[in-house]
């Protein structure tokens, strides 16, 4: 009998509105990780951490568990899925075909925050690459997060632990106030370190391409691919109707609620320009200590022009300013290119490209 696919979406529709007893329990503690491994043998899913972001993650070979993470997270259901292994040895088997870079880049980036976008075999299911016939892989730096995937011994489907939409959760607190209630479990890991989303190289195609620039500079790729091209959207808005290279880049994304104004520039050409806007409910988003000088309340990005500070810093400050509930967000990226380029990046589409060089 052919199931009644109508039937069947009603029924887990109202299975979701059971509300869980979220758990938050230390990752590094082993019952801890014993009890995930339940959880997402079950076909549930889990927020862990990981050192870029917190995942929310399923077993990748359950669709039943990774349906429920696009309904969890309230996400369009053609964005597809990073899949996080631990070890080449869980690499091999999804892959259509080794590309010629993988083992370089892996010698080079991994573990740690590098996905590579690779053509897949049938093994990882359809609803995890949103159709397509690529799929996106990472092996994470996290010691609890490997020591997950490890007890698991199946590839784990994990986009950012965040509800659509809202900035990338980067610590235990900031799961719990989007998933609440919503899951089953939280693994605390700590504050992540990097801060921002994983770097993602495609080697799909006749050259390489950065689709979403991260911690991983475009350098850094360059040194062991040779030229990498630069995805459209990662500098700038795609062409109105072009298709996107990377599916997640269609949506709106990293945004606070309150509007933001992207400055490029120096501290003292920020303080200048922000003088000359109305200061009703703004707020600056800088570094230290230039904050205190631009006479507007502000959430600080970490010591002066230090990139990596700023990106471990960038979206616990989102989250801060729309629990203080401010009307407008002036942010200062130094440059937009070199290191500067994943601080740019995020905030360009937090801007929904409303960017001011000064
Ligand atoms: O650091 C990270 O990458 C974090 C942690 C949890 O690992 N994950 C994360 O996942 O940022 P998510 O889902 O928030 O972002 C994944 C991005 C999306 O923009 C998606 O469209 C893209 O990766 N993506 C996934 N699979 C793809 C594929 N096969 N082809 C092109 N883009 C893909
Ligand atoms: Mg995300």
């Amino acid at each position: 009998m052919k199931l009644n696919e109508k039937l069947f979406e009603k029924f887990n529709e109202l299975a979701e509105r059971k509300t869980y007893r979220t758990r938050v329990l230390p990752a590094s503690d082993p019952a801890a990780i014993a009890e995930a491994v339940k959880v997402l043998s079950s076909g549930n899913v889990c927020a862990v951490p990981t050192e870029t972001v917190y995942g929310l993650a399923a077993s990748a070979f359950s669709e039943q568990a990774v349906a429920r993470i696009f309904r969890v997270k309230g996400r369009p259901q053609n964005n597809p899925l990073i899949v996080h292994i631990c070890g080449l040895r869980m690499v091999y088997p999804l892959l259509e075909g080794i590309p010629k870079q993988l083992d370089a880049l892996a010698e080079a980036f991994w573990p740690g925050p590098l996905t590579i976008i690779m053509k897949k075999n049938g093994l990882i299911p359809s609803v995890v690459s949103g159709g397509l016939d690529t799929v996106a892989l990472r092996w994470p730096s996290h010691p609890d997060m490997q020591a997950l995937i490890r007890a698991c011994n199946f590839p784990i489907a994990a986009p950012s632990a965040n509800l659509s939409g809202s900035p990338s959760p980067t610590t235990a607190q900031h799961c719990i106030n989007d998933l609440n209630g919503k899951i089953p479990l939280i693994l605390d890991g700590g504050a992540c370190d990097v801060g921002v989303e994983s770097t993602i190289v495609s080697i799909t195609g006749d050259e390489p391409l950065l689709l979403r620039p991260g911690r991983i500079t475009l350098s850094q790729l360059e040194s062991v691919l040779g030229h990498v091209r630069v995805a459209e959207g990662v500098t700038h808005r795609p062409d109105e109707g072009s298709a996107p290279p990377c599916p997640g880049m269609s949506y709106r994304h990293y945004a606070p609620k309150a509007p933001l104004r992207l400055l490029i520039g120096s501290a003292e050409a920020f303080a200048a320009y922000v003088k000359t806007q109305p200061a009703e409910g703004a707020c600056a988003l800088c570094f230290d200590p230039e904050g205190t000088r631009c006479g507007l309340p502000y959430e600080s990005l970490g010591a002066e022009e230090n990139p990596q500070s700023a990106q471990h810093a960038l979206f616990d400050a989102l989250r801060r300013m729309d629990e203080r509930g401010v009307g407008m967000i002036y942010a200062r990226c130094p440059a937009e290119d070199g290191e500067w380029l994943a601080l740019f990046n995020r905030l360009q589409r937090a801007a929904e490209f409303d960017v001011v060089r000064l």
